[in-house]
């Protein structure tokens, strides 16, 4: 998506190409163009330790499109909250979520300065429904408090909230569990909570030789084991099929690897 020369100067404070981001990273993974050659560089390091990390990256993103349109077609939700949102790629969470439920509100919320840069032209998709902030997923009630999240989302109604593959990012220091709980309380019941998180249960060498390369990006890892990521859905119910690798949850088809060899953990839980 092509940057604006008005969205760049924005939000060129908070960009330094020389250092390689998890946004910058993730989108060369799924074959974009919005990224830097320190992010390519680094892209290189990890599929050199971990040649799979395209298809985790590949299989993540299917895992959350699916659990949108779960989300939007079965559950009849229709305000989401995107945390970690990423680079606009296809199938993006608004349009899958107004293509089941036209309408449906989004909030896109990332901490990387250039995501609200390229996510400026989502906005006029359908206009008024999309919102897209720069905020920390590390100060959750800034997220809750702000302007965009307010208009578009209504907290006394059941809300989507989405954190796929963001929580790996936020170390045990900065209490991910807190965060969640944070979240989870200003929730109405009948909201959903969406997690996919990397693990090093399965393939640890591998996956200790990506999150090596992750130390030396803005971007730092911390893999969970299952029972880890598991706790997250505190005050949650799983839907069906629980916490599995993400390939795992609801196939619809379009996949042929076998779960194990897709490191990321995911799940959809509700709150009753
Ligand atoms: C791997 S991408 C995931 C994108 C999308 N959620 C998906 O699963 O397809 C992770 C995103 O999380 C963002 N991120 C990392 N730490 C964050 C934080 N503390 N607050 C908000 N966003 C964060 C990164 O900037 C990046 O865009």
């Amino acid at each position: 998506m092509a940057l604006d020369a008005e969205s760049l100067d924005k939000a060129s404070s908070g960009i330094d190409p020389s250092v390689a981001t998890a946004a910058g990273m993730y989108d060369y993974y799924l074959g974009g163009t919005d990224n830097f050659a320190s992010d390519r560089r680094a892209a290189h390091r990890v599929i050199a330790e971990a040649p799979e990390a395209l298809l985790l990256a590949r299989e993540n993103r299917r895992f959350l499109q699916r659990a949108v349109r779960f989300l939007a077609r079965d559950a009849g939700i229709r305000q989401f909250l995107d945390i970690g949102t990423g680079l606009p790629t296809q199938g993006n969470v608004h349009e899958i979520a107004q293509q089941e439920a036209p309408g449906a509100h989004v909030v896109y919320v990332d901490n990387d300065p250039k995501v609200l840069a390229h996510s400026r032209a989502l906005k006029t998709t359908e206009a008024g429904t999309t919102g897209v902030i720069t905020a920390d997923l590390r100060d959750p009630q800034a997220i809750l408090d702000h302007p965009e999240t307010r208009r578009l989302i209504d907290f006394d109604r059941p809300v989507a909230i989405l954190l796929a593959a963001v929580l790996h990012f936020i170390a045990d220091d900065a209490d991910p569990y807190g965060i969640v709980d944070r979240l989870r309380a200003a929730t109405a019941p009948g909201s959903y909570l969406t997690i996919s998180h990397v693990t090093a249960d399965s393939r640890p060498r591998r996956a200790n030789g990506l999150r090596d390369v992750y130390r030396s990006t803005r971007n730092p890892v911390t893999h969970r084991t299952r029972e880890q990521v598991d706790r997250f859905f505190h005050g949650f119910e799983y839907v069906d099929p629980g916490l599995v690798y993400v390939s795992a949850w609801r196939p619809d088809g379009t996949s042929d690897v076998s779960p194990e060899e897709v490191w990321v953990l995911g799940g959809v839980g509700q709150k009753p």
